[in-house]
């Protein structure tokens, strides 16, 4: 049997009708939010949606509000037909791609806030970014009435505060989170990867590299504020241009931890700058949790 060709919407109405067909027939529903730009990294999410569930709507919505003032907002990469070609040569089933109008009405005020854990890391280099991921994520959840949402570990911290997030606020969508997947010398896809020149390109890796050397330590009894300032000087001489945080911290409550409990799971999260890319990542401190994953 062929495949029914990808089928895009634009508004909520629409992909509500579409999910109520869905639902009256008995089929489970998986959402992948994205903004586009589509690489590996977001196909691996689009596949586990396709093994989970019988419907994966992947949206495409390049939100503002997660943009802050002088951030990559208008240089964002955009190719709609292109992210589309390559969904639905996963078998994705609906693209949902609504114009900035449809996801804000003129007039709203209401926001998603997840204090304490939006405030760390990302979010105090990023002010407002946070709130402006949780309260689009809330409406794409809520549009999509999905049973299932599958969202990126490469960017750890927004996936915990949605795991709090829909805890909170008792949003009937399970939310799974799928490992980073990576390029063969360590860098995690991303979007704005698109950024780096060639030279740049052959520092970014020293990131993960950093991250992984900083992860043995710590298990061998390192001091976590001593590796950070460790990790630092290792990025800088690699030839980053600045580090904007680089930390060793428990993997749920996202605050910083300084001794190595093996009953504790750890995480180490690090945001630094290379040319015109703010290259983010982080890797469980557990050396099974990450192994290798790449595109082929
Ligand atoms: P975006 O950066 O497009 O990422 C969409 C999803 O793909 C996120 O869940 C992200 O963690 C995941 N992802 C990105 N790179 C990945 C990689 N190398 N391996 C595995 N997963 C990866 O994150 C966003 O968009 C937005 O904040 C969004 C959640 C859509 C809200 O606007």
């Amino acid at each position: 049997m062929t495949p029914k060709p990808l089928v895009t919407l634009r508004t909520g109405r629409e992909l509500r009708a579409r999910v109520r067909e869905w639902r009256a027939s008995n089929l489970s529903v998986g959402l992948v939010p994205t903004m586009g730009a589509l690489h590996e990294g977001h196909l691996a999410l689009v596949r586990t949606a396709l093994s989970t569930c019988d419907r994966v709507i992947v949206s495409l919505f390049v939100n503002p509000t997660q943009f802050g003032a002088g951030e990559d907002f208008a240089a964002y990469p955009r190719n709609e037909a292109r992210d589309a070609a390559l969904i639905a040569g996963e078998g994705a089933h609906v693209l949902f791609a609504p114009g900035v109008d449809e996801m804000f009405a003129e007039g709203e005020v209401t926001e998603v806030h997840v204090p304490g854990l939006d405030a760390v890391l990302e979010g105090a280099h990023r002010p407002g970014h946070f709130t402006g991921v949780a309260t689009v994520v809330a409406k794409l959840l809520n549009l999509a009435q999905a049973d299932h949402a599958f969202f990126g570990k490469k960017d750890y911290q927004q996936l915990q505060i949605i795991i709090r997030m829909v805890d909170d606020l008792c949003i009937p969508t399970e939310i799974h989170g799928v490992e980073t997947v990576r390029e063969k010398d360590g860098l995690a896809l991303s979007s704005r990867n698109a950024y780096l020149t060639e030279q740049e390109r052959a520092i970014a890796p020293a990131l993960h590299a950093t991250l992984m050397q900083m992860a043995e330590e710590f298990r061998a009894g390192g001091d976590g504020g001593r590796l950070e300032l460790n990790a630092r000087t290792r990025l800088t001489a690699a030839g980053f241009a600045s580090v904007d945080y680089v930390a060793v911290v428990d993997a749920e409550t996202l605050a910083s931890l300084h001794v190595y409990d093996a009953m504790r799971p750890a995480r180490i999260l690090a945001a630094a700058k290379l040319g015109r890319a703010r290259l983010i990542d982080n890797i469980s401190v557990s050396s099974m949790e990450n192994l290798p994953i790449n595109p082929d």
